[in-house]
């Protein structure tokens, strides 16, 4: 089946749903068991540890119907054994990371990974004694020389939400595997839809469901999606953080998962168009987007990736430094300033990527960076609109 089919009908089930084409909101803390033995099927999993079957009722804060429908349909998309939704994407990187770590264990992060990530390890998992080494994107199988006896996951994000630097995921995948170290890989950039790391033998993927596959920037939730072998550590990990997602959210982000291939599609076409365009522009130094041929992560782009999100950086000339910025963003039509992305409408933000890098130095400290968000509005008039911003950049 191809992807824009399977996300149209990944995780609809009329033995859940009825006739009904969205399956309705089952909002509710008490879940009411007719009989004895439907309580005790209920409770065997959680007390006993040896669930078989994923899906079940037992209690609102482990998910109703609505939950387990969204759950279904990103496993389908990631090509996972299970997922799990929590309510907010850094809930999901957050407690896959604590199925795996405990105090005295090594994690290697990835240096370009989203900020809070990192926060969560130089703060939160320091004071649990769980200590953090970046590593540089491009390390590849080179990896393997910052392993530890007592290194326990490889987290990786591809590309990095900021410097958009792809990684050489089955390397990495491959040397951990040999020395039996769990990986985790932030997807939230390709959603699922363009990239899927299973299938390149990372264990477990996690996503802000609240960028494209939401895409309406109304809706937060996260969802952690695992091969089987990894079932119960997240589980457990996902009940004691307690980080589920509401019924609601799950209905929401199902209505606007529907569209996110065909939105996906379009933001990609329109950021390559807007890209392209961007780097031949007199005040434009860098673009930093793996899908553009000029980008030094274009190959390996191509190897792991069927498409692009629409979101990038731009570096500008020296000429426009941080304190003339305004001059061009305040006036701006259709971007807004924002700290999100993949919503259906063009966000713009300045970025500096120089305080959260450890393990390689931000080339870009000088400069003044744009992170663009393209939306699905025409790309002509997202065009006319910075055309317009970079006239009131130069105009003293
Ligand atoms: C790459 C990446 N991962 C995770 C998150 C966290 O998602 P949420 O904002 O839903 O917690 C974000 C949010 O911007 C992100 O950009």
């Amino acid at each position: 089946m191809q992807a824009a089919t399977q996300i149209i009908h990944a995780g609809r089930d009329p033995k859940t749903q009825g006739w009904m084409v969205n399956p309705p909101i089952y909002q509710s803390s008490t879940i009411a068991f007719p009989t004895l033995e439907d309580l005790l099927y209920a409770e065997r999993g959680y007390s006993h540890n040896d669930l078989v079957e994923p899906y079940e009722l037992k209690y609102g804060r482990y998910g109703t119907q609505t939950n387990f429908a969204l759950e279904k349909a990103v496993a389908t998309i990631e090509n996972g054994y299970n997922s799990f939704v929590t309510s907010s994407g850094a809930a999901a990187v957050n407690t896959a990371l604590m199925a795996f770590l405990k105090t005295g264990d090594h994690l290697l992060l990835v240096d370009s990974t989203y900020s809070p990530t990192r926060s969560f390890a130089d703060k939160f998992l320091k004071k649990l004694g769980i200590e953090t080494t970046y590593y540089d994107p491009s390390i590849g199988k080179d990896i393997e020389k910052l392993i530890k006896k007592n290194t326990k996951v490889i987290f990786m994000e591809s590309p990095g939400s900021l410097s958009f630097e792809v990684q050489d995921v089955a390397s990495i995948c491959k040397v951990a595997k040999k020395q039996g170290i769990i990986t985790i890989l932030d997807n939230s950039w390709a959603s699922g839809i363009y990239f899927k790391p299973l299938d390149h033998g990372v264990d477990v993927s996690v996503m802000a469901l609240t960028k494209y596959i939401n895409g309406h920037s109304d809706m937060m939730m996260g969802a952690i999606t695992i091969q089987k072998k990894h079932f119960h550590e997240i589980y457990e990990s996902f009940r004691y953080m307690a980080v589920n997602a509401a019924p609601f959210s799950s209905y929401m982000v199902q209505r606007g998962m529907r569209t996110a291939k065909v939105r996906m599609d379009h933001c990609f076409k329109s950021a390559v168009d807007l890209a392209s365009w961007l780097e031949k522009r007199p005040e434009v130094s860098k673009v930093l987007y793996p899908a553009l041929k000029s980008d030094k992560n274009h190959k390996m782009w191509k190897q792991y990736f069927t498409g692009a999100a629409g979101l990038f950086t731009v570096v500008l000339d020296k000429k426009y430094p941080k304190n003339v910025l305004a001059r061009m963003l305040d006036k701006l039509h259709l971007y807004t300033m924002g700290y999100s992305w993949g919503g259906y409408e063009s966000l713009i933000l300045p970025v500096d990527a120089t305080s959260v890098r450890t393990a390689t130095k931000w080339p870009y400290s000088d400069k003044t960076c744009l992170r663009i968000s393209v939306g699905l509005e025409d790309v002509g008039d997202l065009k006319a609109d910075l055309e317009e911003g970079f006239k009131r950049l130069k105009k003293k």
